[in-house]
């Protein structure tokens, strides 16, 4: 499993040889200029959540790659009347796609559309492909249901929001990484706009005392598990 961050909150997963983009929003951050947007691979689009700043290259990008949109009911649907293919779920739902098993979990949050409309309710991936497992958490506040995520799953991985102020902050992502039990954790959701900055040194810090790794990519790097 290839993990290669694209910076905000946007992922590309390469597992075997399908590819899942997760919460595109390259074109509108300036950050993340570099990212050959037209180059990237999509065979599935996972979506946490209906705002902007998970959404904006969605469209654009399954029109381009024919890539199916794994999200929440209200998601797919809105999708699928702009003749996008999409796999809708809901919460503690999982399918077995052909890359691996994905269950839609909880997250605290909201979900509208950029135009306001129901974007249904927000939620994280738990994914097991390739005998790796790894959490997706999308944009949420620390919940006690991520203790249900090792009751069924031992994490290789964790990919939480670290930004604060519209999600966990590092203080929470740390009681989090308790609760999943898994001490390697990848932050993303910060540094892209003011309200989210963040000092990476006191943040890595913060996990390294605690028996914890609190990786945090260059916008185009890849870690494989
Ligand atoms: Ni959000
Ligand atoms: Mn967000």
């Amino acid at each position: 499993m290839k993990i290669t961050f694209l910076g905000h909150a946007s992922l590309q997963i390469q597992i075997g040889n399908k590819y899942l983009i997760v919460d595109p929003f390259i074109s509108g951050n300036p950050k993340a200029s570099h990212v050959d947007i037209n180059g990237l691979k999509a065979d599935y689009i996972l979506v946490t959540h209906a705002h902007q700043d998970h959404i904006l290259d969605v469209e654009a990008m399954a029109k381009r790659t024919g890539a199916v949109i794994i999200s929440n009911f209200e998601i797919v649907s809105f999708y699928q009347e702009k003749n996008i293919e999409g796999h809708p779920m809901n919460h503690g739902g999982s399918w077995e796609f052909d890359f691996g098993r994905v269950k839609y979990v909880n997250a605290i949050h909201t979900s509208s559309f950029p135009d306001g409309s129901y974007g249904g309710q927000p939620g994280g991936f738990v994914i097991e492909g390739e005998r790796k497992n790894i959490y997706i958490a999308g944009d949420t506040a620390l919940t006690y249901d991520m203790k249900l995520i090792p009751l069924q799953t031992k994490l290789d991985l964790a990919i939480l929001p670290i930004g604060d102020n519209f999600t966990m902050g590092i203080d929470d992502a740390i009681i989090a990484s308790d609760f999943i039990e898994c001490d390697k954790i990848l932050g993303y959701h910060f540094d892209t706009f003011g309200y989210i900055e963040i000092n990476h040194d006191e943040a890595k810090r913060k996990f390294f005392d605690k028996d914890k790794d609190l990786m945090l990519l260059e916008i185009g790097e890849s870690i494989e598990l």
